[in-house]
């Protein structure tokens, strides 16, 4: 066993990845893989709890796990919720130890039941959807993390999480699971190019976000035609949320001649949008050829990185099983003998 500190995150397989995710998500994974013991899962049961299409589900969740390995996140530390059913195991006894007026608090329940209903026809708001935080700690709980790299929004289920532990040791009266941080990264907020007031996103359609393997002609046309201002701000301290964004944009790329080039042009009047879209293109473009490539690459494989997902998630399994054995002992439950 490696004395590394465990690093456990999630994501739902949902399509396409976009530039915001990758700078507010899987970049961070991709390095935090350096330094810490990291399991990355990609969560198929979460993805059930709204309105779905099941054949789409498995689509989304390999593609996902194939862009993923293209981004750089090692096959070795990928596994699929559902190849690791211990996770649901776990849900139904952390049911047991959760609060259901906690649950009632949650906001993202409150937020993801009102679009339920909007998007099924008949109002459906399942109850998965509002179990879905118990199941997010028994996959957070299950590997014993030490820390959680998650947005914001987040925090809220990472505070149910280290409730639900406490419960736990407390009523089994062993310190059995460790109570996991979450891990804020500085992660830039990218905005929509065409909408600079909206934050980058798949849901408000294609004009509003850019693929991380977005094809050249399509990327330079949705970044030549981003939302700028009149240009009346220039050589002033302030900033329009376009410009700003496009900054942003080139900042993350890692940019940073480029960067500090066009912020010294803004400083002192000389810039021009034209060029300014041109760097904030190349900085983009730089990424996206490396990662179009990658893909290829990972679409050459495609079948030998399925067997290696598939063996990497029998891996995580054990350490979950174990988990689960420990855990029905402490909780009074049978253990079947294999
Ligand atoms: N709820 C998380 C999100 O919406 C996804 C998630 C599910 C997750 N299980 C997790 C994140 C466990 C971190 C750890 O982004």
């Amino acid at each position: 066993m490696s004395d590394k500190k465990r690093v456990l995150s999630a994501i739902q397989p949902t399509g396409e990845i976009h530039f915001g995710n990758y700078f507010g998500a899987v970049q961070n994974w991709v390095r935090l893989q350096e330094e810490y013991d990291c399991i990355y899962g990609v969560v198929d049961y979460h993805a059930m709890t709204m309105p779905y299409s099941p054949k789409k589900l498995r689509e989304n969740t390999w593609g996902l796990i194939l862009n993923l390995v293209a981004l750089g996140v090692k096959p070795e530390n990928l596994f699929i919720q559902s190849l690791v059913p211990q996770h649901a195991e776990l849900n139904w006894i952390f049911n047991c130890f959760c609060s259901y007026g906690r649950l009632q608090l949650m906001t993202q329940f409150k937020d993801k039941s009102q679009q339920a209903k909007e998007k099924s026809e008949d109002n459906f708001i399942s109850a998965g959807l509002f179990d879905y935080p118990v199941l997010q700690a028994a996959d957070i709980l299950i590997y014993k993390a030490d820390f959680v790299p998650v947005g914001k929004d987040q925090d809220q289920h990472l505070e149910l999480t280290r409730m639900i532990a406490n419960r736990f040791n407390n009523q089994v009266g062993k310190e059995y699971f460790v109570l996991p941080e979450t891990m804020h990264s500085e992660a830039p907020k990218i905005r929509s190019l065409a909408d600079p007031m909206r934050k980058m996103s798949k849901s408000a359609g294609e004009k509003h976000y850019v693929s991380v393997f977005e094809e050249e002609k399509r990327l330079r046309k949705k970044v030549m035609s981003a939302v700028t201002d009149s240009g009346d701000l220039i050589g002033t301290d302030e900033m329009s949320e376009g410009v700003d964004n496009l900054f942003t944009i080139i900042k993350a790329c890692g940019h940073t001649e480029a960067y500090d080039q066009c912020m010294a042009a803004y400083k002192d009047g000389s810039i021009r949008y034209g060029d300014f879209k041109t760097a904030a293109f190349e900085a983009l473009h730089s990424l996206t050829s490396k990662f179009i490539e990658n893909k290829a690459e990972v679409m050459a494989n495609k079948k030998e990185i399925k067997n290696q997902i598939k063996q990497s998630s029998a891996e995580i399994r054990k350490i979950a099983q174990q988990t689960i054995k420990d855990v029905k002992e402490l909780a009074g439950l049978m253990n079947v003998r294999f």
